[in-house]
């Protein structure tokens, strides 16, 4: 059985744009993989968090993992800073690493910009080696995440390639090639106030995103005000009608029917008969998520089961830290 890793970080309600991007696709991989779903709160400090806040996202996020139907039979669900070996395999990558190759990433540029490149977090800049950490600790075959994340996979792939060649001892490899897994559809979903800017749960306007826990009213209304164009035209053209686009593909993602289907089904009809029943068939999807949710989050089970989920997490990825360690030579030799 091939393996999978991913993580969402606790910084802030998930939105219907981590559901569809990432989440859903943890659904479907886990009845064929051998998967590790993270909660990736180590991530999260790379900017400012408030410590009571943080720590109940956290449990919100693992209660979220399993309202959304992750099987803890099936996946290893776990916190990241549970597990010590990632921050010790992240040290290791980063001396691994170099500076300009982290500098080019998007989301570091981007944020950096926005901020002053003086006053952020180093953490910011070296967070892509966490993240390569994460993914090879276990020995993912497969990392599904939205297209947000395509840039880190690729810096993931360089870094394994970089690292076999370089400590390899007679040609074995020391760390898994993993391989990128985008949704075909909804790998990118956008704010619903900004059509051509990524949807996310840290957007300071928070008519932009539709949050999991968004109660039905306080959807209904963020779609009704979601941002279209003046032609009144339900098409698919996401150059051109980006808001519409948009909500074509949360539609689709929400009910399965294809976006073929839809953009058939209301030619002729207009926008507000359009954002009301996809208002319709997101409070559908999220609604009885939100009851489990409520059921898990007082019950003991979901941190007998984030105990379980960090104790099998730490065996195998302690395994690997050892092999790195090895294979740059840290410490003494272990006998076993
Ligand atoms: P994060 O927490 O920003 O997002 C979690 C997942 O949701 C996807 N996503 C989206 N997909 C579609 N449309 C959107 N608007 C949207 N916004 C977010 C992201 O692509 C991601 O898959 N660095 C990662 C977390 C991480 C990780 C890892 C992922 C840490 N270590 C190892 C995979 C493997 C992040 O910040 O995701």
């Amino acid at each position: 059985m091939k393996t999978i890793f991913s993580g969402i970080q606790p910084s802030g309600t998930p939105t219907i744009g981590n559901y569809i991007g990432a989440m859903k696709q943890f659904i479907e991989l886990q009845n064929e993989y051998n998967c590790y779903f993270c909660i990736v709160d180590e991530h999260a400090i790379t900017v400012p968090q408030e410590p009571q806040k943080l720590r109940q996202q956290i449990r919100s996020l693992a209660a979220l993992y399993l309202a959304v139907g992750l099987d803890p039979q099936k996946a290893t669900i776990f916190i990241q800073s549970e597990v010590s070996a990632h921050a010790e395999a992240g040290w290791i990558i980063q001396c691994n690493t170099s500076i300009g190759e982290l500098e080019r990433m998007t989301q570091f540029k981007d944020k950096s910009q926005k901020n002053g490149r003086a006053g952020v977090s180093a953490g910011l800049l070296t967070y892509p080696p966490l993240m390569v950490g994460d993914i090879v600790l276990y020995n993912a075959d497969l990392v599904p995440v939205g297209d947000d994340q395509k840039q880190h996979l690729e810096l993931t792939r360089d870094f394994v390639e970089r690292f076999n060649k370089r400590y390899a001892q007679k040609n074995q490899e020391i760390l898994t090639m993993p391989e990128v897994k985008i949704a075909e559809q909804g790998s990118r979903i956008m704010s619903l106030q900004e059509p051509t800017k990524k949807m996310s749960k840290s957007d300071t306007n928070v008519k932009g995103f539709i949050s999991m826990l968004d109660e039905p009213a306080v959807i209904r209304k963020k779609i009704r005000s979601a941002v279209t164009d003046s032609t009144g035209v339900i098409e698919y053209n996401k150059e051109e009608k980006p808001g519409i686009t948009n909500l074509l593909n949360i539609y689709s993602a929400a009910t399965g029917q294809t976006v073929e289907e839809l953009v058939q089904a209301y030619e002729g009809k207009g926008y507000g008969d359009f954002k009301a029943d996809l208002a319709e068939a997101v409070v559908a999807l999220l609604e009885p998520i939100q009851v489990r949710y409520q059921e898990l989050l007082a019950s003991e089970e979901l941190d007998m089961i984030l105990d379980e989920g960090a104790e099998n997490a730490r065996l195998v990825a302690n395994k690997t830290l050892q092999r790195m360690k090895n294979a740059v030579g840290l410490g003494r030799k272990v006998r076993r």
